[in-house]
């Protein structure tokens, strides 16, 4: 009877994997999959996406500031991406006059553009396979201290002597979890410019209330321009827009750098992952997120303080939901276990895969210990951390080593310094909130880690206030300096060495060294040596598996998991079914704005000027044939975080929006992949235009544009 339900498990697996849209492509190997991809409609070859001998699709697609693409749309290094990824720097444009992120912002001349210093963008220009040179005279003696050793050597002198004779970045990177790397170029742009925003209620409409779902009208993009040399970039390619749209069943693909995934995880590593850890984050955010809702519907102004915060522990809350409800309905972990089996039986055919199943099997052990690493981790980070008072204390520690010999210019420059963070953190802090959220996550940490491995500061909850947390947080809050603007800012003013004191014995200061110094303590030397040991494991199953695969499954290809280095992902465009009696159309319109339309919810404001142009009908050329305007549609793209602002390309090549969430039903895709449920989301580039051309009246942008009708 098992036996029979884990051959049903595993044909479930592998029809899944048969499909294909399941891959991140490694672009300068996508030959092997260009049979497939033309197969599925593309028109193109795997030379035009990605060339080194002459100019190609790569050359328009960057790594645009630290975690999201960008795409070059003009001969004038124009930039595309999503708004939320242009979104901090909206936002350190905008004044009380000039409130970008409530207005938008377009610059009418080239002279208008905004230059963001800081702000980087990053080209791939060629990368080479260096497996053999990193890991030359590795055998299978060699221990896992040596390999590290010989590794890291091993590259160092690779991109020392690279980088001598290049004028782009070198670096190697690890594909496979070390069973495969690569040598980098990469030609870095650190002269980018501020082009148009749409008003956030349309570049983030929805909010956090529609994000990571379907049906979706985010008009979530942002226009950026490279320079070089003062000028604008040349590029060497830029995209081609099409006008056309999406039908059912049309191939697309998408270009751009996706973060991480881990898809070949141990079952035992993705029960720990969906069953124990995200449960625990779910549970804490959930909690901080309440305390957030409260106070936000009650309060415009701190709405706004609390509008960035609220979205960045919303963003990872909403998806790791997703991802445990995923894991569940599609049973993530037995069709693991089902694999890990099929595993063994090919690794007992043959004596010398016992490295295999020897690694498989200890993952248990490691697993099992690491976990409790693991949760204290995730208080420290999920509860220690969400008490503002306590980490903005930290920010003082640099003054606990100021003395009487410090230089004068030295401790000015310092308490300058502070006092700009100072200023910063005040500006979006209402301590009501974090005295909440502090008594909240204080008692969640102190009811779930055990006495005995736990900061001391819990403990002395318990002791010195009997347990009271309430009467505990009363006492931080009222004394400590922090907690008050103008006591922090008198101190600063008047800070002398001998006041040090002062901030050792603050009990906000206190708590926060007894949280930070028992983790880095008790808890990350350990984590590290796991996460070591982890990493070895996973390396020589990864190892299996790419033996494995190929012999027992031809049909699957592997990819390597995401770890930030530009990839093709390509897929139909479609709709789905995301549960019982249930189905999704593939696009929506602007007809489904004006239905979530809400005057009185922040994110769901309408501008007069987006109802003049829907009342009219004034499309332009940009309406679809059914003569609306389309606003997003889904395909069944493997994407990952890192992937906004991706190009989503036609069978051409050409440009038909931009990549910029996945629906929540498949956010599991990062540990495993199903293709009936796993859809990215992309902003359909006719509506860019349309807001861009119509709403903005910004033409001289659309004029230095590519357009195919
Ligand atoms: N879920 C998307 C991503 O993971 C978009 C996040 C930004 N939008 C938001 N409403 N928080 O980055
Ligand atoms: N929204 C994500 C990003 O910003 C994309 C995703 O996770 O699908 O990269």
């Amino acid at each position: 009877m098992k036996k029979l339900f884990l051959t049903i498990l595993t044909s479930l697996l592998f029809s899944g994997m048969l499909r294909a849209d399941e891959g991140m492509w490694i672009p300068a190997l996508l030959h092997k999959n260009e049979a497939e991809m033309q197969a599925m409609g593309m028109k193109i070859t795997a030379d035009d996406i990605y060339s080194i001998n002459h100019s190609s699709m790569k050359d328009a697609v960057v790594l645009f500031g630290g975690g999201c693409t960008g795409e070059i749309v003009s001969d004038q290094g124009l930039l595309l991406t999503n708004h939320h990824c242009g979104f901090d720097w909206i936002q350190k444009h905008s004044t009380v006059e000039h409130d970008y992120l409530t207005e938008g912002f377009w610059a009418m001349t080239m002279d208008e553009e905004l230059p963001c210093p800081g702000l980087k963008a990053k080209m791939l220009r060629n990368m080479v396979d260096v497996t053999e040179k990193v890991l030359f005279n590795i055998t299978d003696e060699t221990t896992d201290e040596e390999r590290a050793k010989i590794v890291k050597e091993n590259i160092d002198k690779l991109v020392k002597d690279q980088q001598a004779m290049s004028d782009y970045k070198v670096t190697v990177e690890s594909f496979y979890l070390g069973n495969q790397y690569f040598l980098m170029f990469n030609e870095i742009f650190d002269d980018i410019r501020m082009v148009g925003a749409p008003p956030s209620n349309i570049g983030k409409f929805g909010g956090d209330t529609d994000n990571w779902v379907w049906p979706r009208h985010t008009g979530d993009f942002s226009i950026f321009r490279i320079y070089k040399d003062g000028k604008p970039y040349k590029p060497d390619y830029h995209f081609t827009i099409s006008l056309k749209g999406v039908e059912e069943g049309d191939f697309t693909f998408v270009f751009g750098y996706p973060a991480r995934t881990n898809e070949y995880l141990p079952a035992v590593a993705v029960n720990q992952e969906a069953n124990v850890v995200y449960p625990v984050v779910v549970d804490l955010r959930t909690q901080i997120l309440d305390i957030y809702n409260k106070y936000q519907e009650k309060d415009a102004k701190i709405r706004l303080q609390y509008a960035s915060k609220h979205a960045d522990i919303g963003n990872g809350w909403k998806k790791w939901m997703g991802v445990i409800e995923g894991i569940h309905n599609f049973k993530g972990i037995e069709k693991k276990q089902a694999f890990e089996e099929a595993f063994y039986a090919w690794c007992q055919k043959q004596r010398n895969r016992v490295i295999y199943t020897r690694a498989l099997r200890e993952f248990d052990n490691v697993y099992a210990e690491f976990e409790k690493y693991r949760m204290a981790t995730t208080y420290l980070t999920e509860a220690g951390f969400a008490i503002e008072l306590f980490n903005f204390s930290s920010v003082f520690d640099p003054l606990t080593e100021v003395d009487k010999d410090t230089p004068k210019e030295e401790l000015d420059a310092l308490i300058e310094e502070l006092k700009a963070t100072a200023a910063g953190f005040y500006k979006d802090y209402y301590m009501p909130i974090d005295k909440e959220v502090a008594v909240t996550m204080l008692k969640a940490y102190r009811d779930a880690q055990p006495k005995d491995f736990r900061p001391e500061i819990l403990n002395e909850i318990d002791k010195k206030f009997k347990g009271n947390v309430e009467a505990y947080v009363d006492y931080v809050f009222n004394r400590s300096i922090f907690a008050s603007e103008e006591k922090t800012n008198k101190f600063l003013d008047g800070f002398k060495p001998s006041q040090a004191k002062k901030i050792t014995k603050d009990p906000a200061f206190v708590a926060y060294k007894s949280i930070i110094g028992f983790y880095l303590t008790e808890v990350y030397p350990k984590s590290a040596e796991y996460n070591a040991k982890i990493n070895n494991l996973r390396r020589v199953y990864m190892e299996g598996q790419m033996k494995m695969i190929p012999e027992v499954y031809p049909e699957k290809r592997l990819y390597p998991d995401a770890n930030f280095t530009l990839r093709v992902t390509y897929g139909k465009v479609g709709g789905f079914k995301p549960k019982d009696a249930v189905t999704y159309g593939y696009f929506t319109t602007l007809d489904g704005i004006m239905q979530k339309e809400n005057p009185n919810i922040y994110d769901y404001v309408v501008t007069d000027r987006l109802h003049e142009l829907y009342d009219a009908k004034d499309y332009g050329r940009y309406a679809d044939k059914d003569g609306t305007m389309h606003v997003a549609f889904i395909a069944g793209n493997h994407t990952t975080g890192g992937n906004s602002g991706s190009p989503i390309l036609n069978a051409e090549g050409k440009l038909l929006g931009l990549n910029f969430d996945r629906t929540w039903e498949g956010t599991m895709s990062d540990l495993i992949y199903d293709p009936s449920i796993c859809k990215n989301i992309s902003v359909d580039i006719r509506y860019v235009l349309f807001l861009i051309d119509k709403y903005a009246g910004c033409t001289r942008l659309i004029d230095e544009m590519t357009i195919d009708e």
